[in-house]
């Protein structure tokens, strides 16, 4: 078998991340009996310093003709001061999304007990979270309506968060899939006190529920659910939810997992599934070797699950990480007394060599 792969490095840490990523897709697919053919594609600031845009129409193509795509992460201050349509969270990473018809992504935080000590939450409130959040990606308050205009008195500006029955049904209906394949347990986070899309949310949600009568199902306020996050965990099995309220709780959940270096993402929906860790491009730490690669590794992990039904070879990677952190070397994001600080790919190579 072989898959080609679309690799979009991107800014800051992406590259150095990516590389690692590759390095343990290409150890997997060995015992595995799987060849990975990689095209690399232009994305973010790289796209912006060398055709002049984020998200060039030949990267594009390239993500539309390959098996899955692979991103590190995109943007950085060099690039902050842009118009809107050149900047490259926006135009690129949004584009890429909305064009590959990404509208959910999929966010599982769970905390490895290796890492349990070394969190800045109490050891009893996160031992033994494992909870996924599913969120919304192509709607509301990221892709609404949105206008800065001048004003008699100074500006005022704009952004509206808008849902259709359709969308809300699509990804609740993800949901509780997700549920039903783990411990039917469906947390659904809106804003229905305030919020009319979050009132056609909850409505939705709650038709598509007839089709799931044994998932049971919790309907909650998105400020209560950054609450709950911290105060009680464990108590969550699948979260749905609206695009930035996902931005925001999965942020804050990917501390439950140790750090934001540990938290994966797959963003499916389309023809083509995007893989890419949840965090940013770390511009400060950028080219020094310090980044923690095993979101992006823990994505591939996730690529094989869902692009291409390689379960097994999915939950190698996954062991292969857990030793790793068993082990004595962590990045610095994961810094304990008693550990050795490794570089990147010093990361990189432990993990392949638990493979
Ligand atoms: C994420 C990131 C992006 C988002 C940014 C970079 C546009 O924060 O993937 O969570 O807000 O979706
Ligand atoms: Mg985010």
């Amino acid at each position: 078998m072989t898959k080609k792969i679309a690799v979009l490095p991107g800014d800051g840490i992406g590259t150095e991340i990516v590389a690692e990523a590759v390095k343990v897709l290409d150890a997997i697919g060995e015992k595995h009996n799987v060849s990975f053919e990689y095209e690399y594609g232009l994305i973010g600031g790289a796209a912006i310093d060398e055709v002049g845009v984020p998200l060039p129409d030949k990267t594009l193509e390239l993500c539309k003709n390959s098996d899955a795509v692979l991103l590190g992460a995109v943007g950085g201050p060099k690039w902050d001061d842009l118009p809107v349509h050149l900047r490259p969270e926006g135009a690129a990473l949004l584009g890429l999304r909305k064009n590959l018809g990404l509208y959910a992504n999929i966010r599982p935080a769970k905390i490895y007990p290796a890492l349990v000590d070394g969190s800045t939450l109490k050891k009893n409130v996160i031992e033994g979270v494992d909870l996924v959040c599913i969120r919304e990606l192509t709607g509301g308050l990221y892709f609404g309506e949105r206008k800065r205009e001048k004003t008699e008195t100074g500006e005022r500006a704009y952004d509206t968060m808008v849902y259709t029955t359709e969308e809300i049904e699509r990804i609740a209906r993800l949901g509780f899939e997700t549920a039903m394949k783990r411990n039917k347990r469906l947390t659904s986070v809106d804003k229905h006190n305030v919020l009319e899309s979050s009132r056609l949310w909850r409505d939705v949600v709650n038709e598509v529920a007839k089709d799931y009568p044994e998932v049971e199902l919790e309907h909650m306020y998105v400020d209560n659910c950054a609450m709950q996050l911290v105060r009680w965990p464990k108590q969550f099995d699948v979260i749905v939810t609206e695009n930035m309220f996902g931005d925001i709780l999965t942020d804050q959940a990917s501390m439950l997992s140790g750090s934001i270096g540990m938290l994966p993402s797959a963003s499916v929906g389309g023809e083509v599934a995007l893989y890419e860790p949840a965090h940013g491009s770390a511009p400060d730490i950028a080219g020094q070797q310090k980044a923690n690669p095993l979101a992006t590794i823990l994505s591939v992990a996730m690529m094989l699950k869902y692009s291409f039904n390689l379960q097994s070879a999915a939950e190698e990677i996954e062991i292969a990480v857990e030793k790793v952190l068993n082990g004595e070397y962590r990045t610095a994001d994961l810094m304990e007394e008693g550990k050795k600080e490794a570089t990147t790919s010093q990361i990189g190579d432990l993990v392949v060599e638990q493979l």
